[in-house]
């Protein structure tokens, strides 16, 4: 090999290993941003479900706008309800943890232990969800319905995958299915956070309804897992990339994808979640 060919390797090398140090820094900036909104829906969720519980003033919940919510001597109905929403909080706490890369590597017990909390609850929230949606009648329409209903059976196909590939030890996989299931688990999280950019975005409504079933809300109620996801299968794929170029476009993407959560994340902030924590409290 000749010096002019040994130089163009060094170059092409140092070129992907930046690309790569960037695609490392969009992820982590993400996850800071992602933690913020995480814990901020924790908190609302804690206040809105749970303190009510404490005090006994029941009623408060309703202040949520649910589709049913707590109706007064449906004990089951409202069962059923607390045990989806109240789980939520500890999901968004702990979910969250579970990404953070020092965790994984020095606490290896508190990412089992709070993975285990993270997929069991998620699976239950899954099926109460199903059972809150299509027996109690808590939806707004059929068709604005369908999307969080592929999300709930994706949640027990994800969680099912992520479980086998841990107690398999196949890590990259485990690492793979695990992250579609923290993307499923928080379609209702997500979901929110892009209805927020959108109207901003649009200063308002635009292609939505008060049903939730307008053309942009039932492409939403899909998206709001499947880009998340998307954008999770690029960053896996740019990560097996030799050409700085292909990598470059998967850290505009994620980059893309990264604003959109920042304006998400403060738009459901501000707008939806401390006026409704206001109003509680
Ligand atoms: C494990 C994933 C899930 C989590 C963490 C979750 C969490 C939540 C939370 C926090 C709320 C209250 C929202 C608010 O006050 O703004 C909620 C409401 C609701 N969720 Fe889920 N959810 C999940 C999955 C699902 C699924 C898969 C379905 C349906 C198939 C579903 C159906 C519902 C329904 C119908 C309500 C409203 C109940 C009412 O207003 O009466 N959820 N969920």
């Amino acid at each position: 090999m000749n010096s002019t060919t040994t130089n163009s390797l060094a170059v092409s090398i140092s070129a992907v290993q930046s690309a790569k140090q960037f695609l490392q820094i969009s992820v982590s900036t993400w996850v800071v941003i992602a933690l913020i909104g995480q814990w901020f829906f924790g908190t609302y969720v804690f206040v809105i479900y749970v303190f009510p519980i404490v005090t006994g003033d029941l009623e408060l919940v309703n202040l949520s706008q649910p589709i049913i919510g707590y109706v007064k001597g449906d004990h089951f109905g409202n069962a059923a309800l607390f045990s989806h929403v109240i789980p939520a909080a500890l999901l968004s706490v702990g979910g969250i943890i579970q990404l953070v890369p020092i965790v994984r590597r020095k606490f290896a017990a508190v990412h089992r232990w709070n993975g285990r909390m993270f997929l069991t609850l998620g699976l239950m929230g899954a099926i109460s969800g199903l059972y809150l949606t299509w027996i109690r009648g808590a939806r707004l329409s059929d068709v604005g319905a369908l999307g969080i209903t592929l999300n709930g059976i994706l949640i027990v196909v994800a969680v099912g995958f992520a479980w086998r590939y841990a107690r398999a030890r196949q890590f990259d996989l485990h690492m793979r299915w695990a992250i579609h299931a923290f993307i499923l688990v928080n379609g209702v999280w997500f979901f929110r956070l892009y209805l927020m950019a959108w109207y901003m975005a649009n200063q308002g409504p635009n292609g939505n309804t008060a049903n939730i079933d307008g053309p942009t809300d039932i492409f939403l109620s899909f998206a709001c897992y499947g880009i998340p996801m998307l954008i999770a299968e690029s960053y896996f794929w740019a990560k097996r990339q030799k050409q700085a170029a292909r990598i470059w476009m998967v850290v505009l993407l994620m980059t893309i994808g990264m604003l959109i959560t920042l304006v998400g994340v403060l738009a459901a902030i501000l707008v939806m979640w401390i006026p409704r924590i206001a109003l509680a409290l």
